[in-house]
């Protein structure tokens, strides 16, 4: 998709398709009377041909510019453009700029299907009803919605036709705040671009995309972008003792890949170094401890965690933050095999220095892999120098359980490094609920034979698993991302299409920009 700013009366557009925005003014609570208040939609874009076209329908009470609620007149009277789409934003005192990203979603997707190739997004104009919202935060909103809503993910259907939207043209009338939208579109091509790279890799499946196969695609990108990068095997592994992550990794045939991708930006030579850890499993199957077969198929995005991170990290070389990152991606396949760990095999993570010992993991259950690899992501990332961590993994069935799949779960050893994560969600407009860590988890996963064992009951599944992190994480401030219930949407929504979600991509990419 190709996005352009223009800045032309919004009457004057000659377009396929224009989509205004409109909110319910309704403020009567209709407490003190008998008759239910009526919705009142409100255009939110002030021209005076689009009200004309517009008032008809709105006076009739049929729309009533509830979130996401389209209607579409054709050849609208005064406009150059062919259809007019008015998109609701539900309550007026209650809209938001994540409502305005997901209307920019439901327009593209409404486009879509009906083989409209361009469409022109109306920003809610600046004066009056919308003085409260940031013109640069509504428009990178706008673009980013846009981008996410464009994404399907039949890739592999032989019949797809694409019906991709091409061109956006966002508008904003001739009295918008030029430089401020401007520099929200760009943003928002960037992280959407971002986002949708990381879906596009979630969305491959196994035999499509294997650690190997992750790593040239990671390689290709940091290419692309400027970023530094390696990407080591096997070797690597056991030189560097990464007993745990390649517990994981020795039952399959394909070779494990270790992502390591290096943002440093120019005169930054002190401050904080960011290390970004993602799982990157690309099949979990479970290993020998093997997941029943109704919906295993689903284990092919146990590597969105990976992906997140890469998605940020390509969104961070674009945007040129004055911080150094590193981003690690433990990339494995978990299979059952002859050469697969067993449950009762005690493995060595690797040691934070040459001279220390590694922990001692007892493995209870091969299906609990994800926290096996990250334990030596998260070493390996403090060996590099990093002094705040990020992690980001589908790691637990249990954080569903907790959240459901709308709300992702975070955890941190570290208040003021939370604070920030939860300042980075009014930007990004993800979800995510913060869960404990504690003493009393770590308590359920003490070993009898070793240090500390993988698993410690099916109560408090999510805290556990982050408490057996913490063990690497130690008190290197830390936060932690438990994606499993979110990163792939189930049922198809206005905005956004069913599967790879892309989540987490823009919340770690505005905390790593707090920095
Ligand atoms: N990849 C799974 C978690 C998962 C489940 C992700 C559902 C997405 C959807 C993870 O590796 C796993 O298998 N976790 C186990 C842990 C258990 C054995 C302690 C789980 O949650 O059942
Ligand atoms: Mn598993
Ligand atoms: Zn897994």
């Amino acid at each position: 998709m190709r996005t352009e700013l223009s800045l032309a009366p919004i009457s004057d557009i000659a377009t396929e398709l224009l989509a205004v925005l409109a909110a319910d003014a309704q403020t009567d609570k209709g407490l003190n009377t008998d008759i239910a208040a009526k919705p009142q939609p409100a255009l939110l874009t002030t021209d005076d041909a689009v009200e004309a076209a517009a008032a008809g329908v709105l006076g009739t009470g049929e729309y009533k510019a509830g979130a996401n609620e389209t209607v579409l007149i054709h050849a609208p009277a005064g406009l150059k453009a062919k259809r007019l789409l008015i998109v609701g934003l539900g309550k007026l005192a209650k809209v938001t700029v994540q409502g305005v990203r997901e209307a920019a979603g439901t327009a593209v997707r409404f486009a879509k299907p009906r083989g409209i190739r361009e469409l022109a997004f109306a920003l809610p104009s600046s004066e009056g009803l919308f003085h409260a919202m940031v013109p640069h935060a509504v428009a990178r909103a706008a673009v980013e919605g846009a981008l996410v809503g464009d994404f399907d993910a039949d890739t592999y259907r032989t019949e797809r036709k694409d019906q991709s939207v091409q061109t956006l043209i966002v508008t904003a009338g001739s009295d918008a705040d030029q430089p401020s939208i401007e520099a929200g579109v760009r943003e928002g091509v960037i992280i959407g671009e971002s986002q949708n790279f990381a879906r596009s890799l979630v969305n491959e499946p196994g035999n499509k995309l294997t650690p190997t196969m992750l790593g040239e695609r990671a390689t290709q990108m940091a290419l692309e972008v400027g970023l530094g990068w390696e990407v080591y095997s096997t070797e690597m592994l056991h030189q560097l003792k990464m007993g745990a992550f390649w517990s994981v990794a020795q039952g399959s045939a394909e070779p494990p890949a270790l992502i390591v991708l290096r943002y440093e930006p120019e005169g930054v030579t002190d401050g904080p170094v960011l290390g970004l850890v993602g799982k990157g499993i690309t099949f979990d199957t479970g290993g020998i401890s093997i997941k029943p077969a109704d919906n295993m198929e689903k284990m092919k995005y146990d590597m969105a965690g990976g992906a997140a991170m890469l998605g940020a990290m390509r969104a961070i070389a674009l945007l040129k933050p004055k911080v150094r990152v590193i981003a690690i991606v433990c990339a494995a396949e978990n299979m059952p095999s002859g050469t697969a760990q067993k449950p009762g095999d005690v493995q060595t993570a690797m040691p934070l220095a040459a001279d220390k010992p590694g922990k001692t993991i007892e493995i209870i259950n091969t299906d609990a892999e994800g926290r096996l690899v990250l334990a030596d992501g998260l070493t390996y990332a403090r060996q590099l120098g990093a002094t705040h961590l990020i992690d980001a993994a589908t790691l637990t069935g249990a954080i569903s359980v907790a959240l459901g799949k709308t709300t992702g779960g975070v955890f941190s050893n570290d208040d003021a490094t939370y604070a920030k994560f939860a300042a980075a969600l009014a930007f990004s407009g993800e979800k995510f609920w913060r869960l404990p860590l504690g003493e009393e988890y770590a308590e359920l996963i003490k070993s009898d034979i070793g240090d500390i064992k993988n698993t410690g009951g099916r109560y408090g599944g999510a805290s556990i698993a982050a408490e057996f992190l913490h063990t690497f994480a130690e008190d290197t401030p830390w936060i932690h991302l438990d994606i499993a219930g979110v990163a792939w949407v189930e049922e198809s929504r206005p905005y956004v299409a069913k599967g790879p979600s892309g989540i987490a991509v823009r919340s770690i990419l505005e905390w790593v920009r707090s920095y």
